[in-house]
């Protein structure tokens, strides 16, 4: 791992000081392949700062161009801002483009990922929040957003006060799919290999079937907001 990968919260907080004035940044709270996610406060709100990995940078570079924590900013925007999809996604709030660090600063979202989730509670609370991400899905797509990357670490489920559960998803691919062309013969010779349209439908198909492989369980997880 390279330097910029490395940095410290000192170091991502001097960067974002003079920009970001009101942010505060404690530690690191969740780790991709292509950033590290750490916690902060932007006055009274929690936020995550995510810090690009030299080589996911290097990857957009060659493959798009321009700033990489720009590009993730905007595609949270186009999905956030779609009518009906503010709750399902968190907001988007800012990027800091510097020759030291990519930042992208994101709304934190409290829950729990959706794996677990759906392995701990019923069926019936099992196939509402599934319900809600084939919905999205099938949404996104008319609206000419593919690829939403709706991997299981890109989702956590929140509960509201009142006790409902709901996918919240903070991580996209290529939104909307027109920022890059679709390679329409690799996706044909995928659709043959996988039997799916794209690895969305396929993780949604995976998401189903869990309650076939885990017990059914009652167990409730706190409520947070
Ligand atoms: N908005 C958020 N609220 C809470 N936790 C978050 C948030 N964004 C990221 N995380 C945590 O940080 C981890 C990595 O974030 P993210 O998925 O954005 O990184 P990535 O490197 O782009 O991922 P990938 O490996 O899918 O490319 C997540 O799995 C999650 O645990
Ligand atoms: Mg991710």
């Amino acid at each position: 791992m390279s330097a910029a990968a490395t940095l410290t919260v000192e170091e991502i907080q001097a960067t974002l000081d003079g920009v970001f004035a009101d942010v505060v940044v404690t530690g690191a709270v969740g780790r991709g392949r292509r950033c590290v996610a750490f916690a902060a406060r932007n006055g009274n709100r929690d936020i995550v700062v995510k810090l690009y990995h030299p080589r996911a940078i290097a990857r957009h570079t060659r493959q798009i161009g321009g700033s990489l924590a720009k590009f993730e900013y905007e595609r949270n925007l186009v999905f956030h801002h779609y009518p009906g999809f503010a709750t399902f996604s968190a907001a988007p709030i800012g990027f800091l483009s510097s020759p030291r660090a990519e930042l992208f600063l994101q709304e934190r979202v409290f829950g729990e990922p959706l794996m677990p989730f759906l392995r701990a509670h019923s069926a019936e609370c099992r196939s509402r929040v599934i319900a809600d991400l084939q919905s999205i899905l099938e949404r996104a797509e008319q609206a000419g957003m593919f690829d939403l990357d709706l991997h299981p670490t890109n989702i956590i489920v929140k509960r509201s006060r009142g006790g409902a559960a709901r996918p919240v998803l903070f991580d996209f691919n290529k939104v909307p799919y027109s920022v890059r062309r679709s390679n329409g013969m690799f996706d044909w010779c995928r659709s043959i290999v996988f039997g799916s349209r794209s690895n969305d439908h396929r993780h949604l198909r995976r998401f189903n079937r869990v309650g076939r492989t885990f017990p059914r369980s009652s167990a409730s997880i706190p409520v947070v907001e």
